[in-house]
């Protein structure tokens, strides 16, 4: 993400599919006398009043702040705002002056975590007042977009006029977060600070850093530095990355990267400027592959992979547990808590299947040694000695909602990801949660249903995100006062490219933030006031998902994404592994079941049929389901693309031999098959035949021809 110092253009209106309206300039209260300049706040504050009047910004507007206070870091990094974002460079002052904007730190100090603030612009002026930093931040992102409402009236003005108004604004929930997934794709680490100065102007205070998993380890560990110096690299899955040698090894290129300690205290100095937290997020007892390449000796397994794996799913390995693995974890979560001053500290406990504890004699041995019934209460013990030596430390655990199975440590905290469940347990059991959760708060589906767009096919839009209830009535009034927040997850192991991670988070990411922040819902005013935030985001370069122009779809040409799915059992909208470098396709695909249909399709005239095809390596850990994938009987050696008239045990009306894209790693169009034309419109099915699971043959576009051209059949 460049930053380029540029002047608001005009606000488009073009989020259609997935706003509601978007043309006038929105008044969040009842105006009185007041002007009808616009008030564009996202997450809405808690009380606005508009006043009769407004004050001028103009590059002679001075910037007061008291020197060396606390309240000069929020100042300056106002002042650096709007010279990004509205090329308007104002003064610094530190003496009081009329017709200023001010910003005060109250003498009566709140609490570190009070995050109120108050804003009052008049025509004499603008203050922002706070009892904490954190307070005082929020009221400058507030009065930065009360800057940046709307275009200015001229290219080039040097004025911006503020309504007069009063606001008093402090947020519902502590905990508003993303969940950014830098194991299964790495950042850079320059990204992750533009991501997190992004996070900020939403008032969102967590970044949850997913550190660790099978496909990597990213976080460096002085004491153990094969965690990083193997466990962060791996070969992708797939033909094309294995033909891809690095000559400087003669093997295949790995992928990936990692963050030295040195990079680590940066970011985390960098969001706290910004009144982040960032919660690292180390997985434990399972996501542990990178880990155990690494060092073996933290396997169930005696002879564990020593390379890190590349797919996706959830792999068998668990780490094991002996005394030293205890020690080696510590040891890890040693190095952490130096580098993370957060309170919480995210252990996972997520999908730790537990057959391979089940499977090993030691393991079990070790069940008997410490007095644990089965292997849920060892998931359990394994928790709670991390609790026990969390909270020694000061600090507080908290993991996805499986550490409630088998008994939950006392003082951990549940991130609900499956569903609410976890929410509602927790909270009954007198436990503090995180509502994350699937489908709605999963950012790896995508925002609306785009053919460009990796990601899951089930779609969560912004309209979506904002409908979430963060505090829903299944858990009792006197029970909510457990939930701390909400948070948002961006998995990424569809999302290869800073420019998707973007993509996926934004807008979406306002709306959370105003789930979390604002006290009450309005979905009408948030659609309003969201074509500034997404001009906000045009000025700051950021990427975000803008739903495109309905297209009519082409009677005779579709491509997966206009096609219907069989069955919707693991749908997803799945990258090419191929070409290397440079653009791949995307496409629409039940790893489960891959089959198509052509819905009214006009068969009077067609009378030869193109398919354009790719081939993607199934790379999914998904234990015995694996057993469930119908294959259907190859004629020949390479399989074929089978076309079925109205269903999929219809008629079979065109086989394309597959034969010629078979050494082709990206999409072949396959030579075009005749059909016979026949009256009115009738739907087609189509299927591979294979061999076997891997690969799996994929849909790119199918084109019905209506001039004749000979093909094979
Ligand atoms: C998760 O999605 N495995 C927390």
């Amino acid at each position: 993400m460049q930053r380029k110092r540029r002047i608001l253009t005009l606000i488009c209106c073009t989020f259609v599919a997935a706003v509601a309206g978007c043309s006038k300039p929105v008044s969040d209260s009842p105006a009185t006398a007041a002007t009808t300049l616009p008030v564009s706040i996202i997450p809405a504050p808690r009380e606005l009043t508009r006043a009769a009047g407004q004050f001028a910004v103009t590059t002679s507007t001075p910037v007061v702040f008291e020197n060396g206070s606390p309240a000069e870091a929020t100042a300056r990094y106002f002042i650096d705002l709007m010279q990004r974002t509205r090329g308007m460079a104002l003064t610094a002052r530190n003496s009081d002056a009329s017709g200023a904007i001010s910003f005060k730190l109250l003498a009566d100090e709140g609490t570190p975590d009070d995050e109120g603030y108050s804003l009052d612009a008049s025509p004499r002026g603008i203050t922002v007042s706070a009892r904490s930093p954190r307070g005082l931040f929020y009221g400058a992102v507030s009065l930065w977009q009360l800057l940046t409402a709307e275009a200015p009236s001229a290219p080039g003005a040097t004025t911006i006029d503020v309504p007069a108004l009063t606001i008093t604004d402090a947020p519902r929930f502590r905990w508003r977060g993303l969940m950014l997934d830098s194991a299964r794709h790495y950042q850079s680490p320059q990204f992750i600070k533009q991501f997190i100065d992004v996070m900020a102007l939403h008032k969102l205070n967590v970044l949850h850093w997913h550190l660790t998993d099978d496909q990597a380890w990213r976080l460096e560990i002085k004491k153990y530095p094969k965690l990083t110096e193997v466990g962060a690299w791996r070969v992708p899955a797939g033909p094309a990355a294995a033909a891809d040698i690095d000559p400087t090894t003669g093997r295949p290129r790995v992928y990936g990267g990692f963050y030295s300690q040195d990079q680590v205290r940066d970011i985390v100095a960098y969001a706290a400027a910004r009144h982040i937290t960032i919660v690292p997020e180390i997985d434990m007892p399972g996501h542990a592959s990178a880990a155990i390449a690494a060092y073996p000796k933290l396997a169930v397994l005696d002879n564990p992979p020593r390379q890190v794996p590349a797919d996706w799913g959830v792999y068998p390995a668990l780490f094991n547990v002996e005394e030293s693995t205890f020690g080696f974890l510590q040891d890890v979560l040693s190095e952490v808590l130096a580098l993370f001053p957060s309170e919480y500290i995210h252990v996972g406990g997520d999908e730790a299947v537990k057959d391979q504890w089940k499977a090993s004699a030691r393991v079990q041995a070790r069940m008997r040694e410490l007095g644990v019934k089965d292997e849920h209460a060892l998931q359990a013990h394994f928790i709670e000695r991390m609790q026990a030596f969390l909270s020694n430390q000061g600090r507080r655990l908290i993991g996805w909602d499986e550490i409630l199975e088998g008994g939950l440590a006392p003082n951990a905290t549940v991130m609900s990801w499956r569903g609410i469940d976890g929410a509602v347990a927790a909270a009954a059991a007198g436990h503090d949660t995180v509502l994350s959760p699937q489908p709605t708060l999963y950012f790896d589906r995508r925002p609306f249903d785009t053919p460009s767009s990796p990601g899951r096919v089930e779609i969560s839009t912004v309209q979506d995100v904002y409908a979430f209830d963060p505090a829903p009535a299944v858990i009792s009034e006197q029970q909510r006062k457990h939930i701390l927040g909400v948070q948002a997850n961006i998995w990424t192991e569809h999302i290869r490219t800073p420019a998707r991670v973007e993509f996926m988070a934004f807008p979406r990411a306002a709306a959370i933030a105003e789930v979390g922040w604002s006290h009450t819902k309005d979905w009408a005013g948030f659609s309003e006031r969201l074509p500034a935030q997404l001009e906000r985001y045009r000025v700051l370069d950021v990427r975000f998902a803008e739903a495109p122009l309905p297209r009519p779809v082409d009677p005779l040409r579709r491509s997966s994404h206009e096609m219907a799915l069989c069955t919707d059992k693991i749908a997803l909208s799945l990258e090419d592994d191929a070409p290397i470098s440079g653009e791949r396709a995307v496409f629409k695909v039940d790893i489960m079941e891959p089959c198509w249909l052509f819905k009214g399709a006009d068969l009077a005239k067609a009378n030869s049929l193109v398919a354009a095809v790719g081939q993607v390596p199934f790379n999914f850990q998904i234990g015995d389901a694996v057993k469930q994938i119908p294959l259907h009987k190859p004629a020949t050696p390479a399989g074929e693309l089978e076309v079925r008239l109205d269903d999929c045990k219809g008629e079979r009306i065109a086989v394309l031999p597959l034969a010629p894209a078979v050494k082709n790693y990206a999409v072949t169009t396959l030579p075009s098959a005749s059909i016979a034309p026949r009256e009115g419109i009738h739907d087609l099915c189509f299927m591979f035949t294979r061999k076997s699971v891997d690969p799996i043959w994929v849909i790119d576009s199918i084109e019905l021809k209506t001039d004749a051209v000979a093909g094979t059949e």
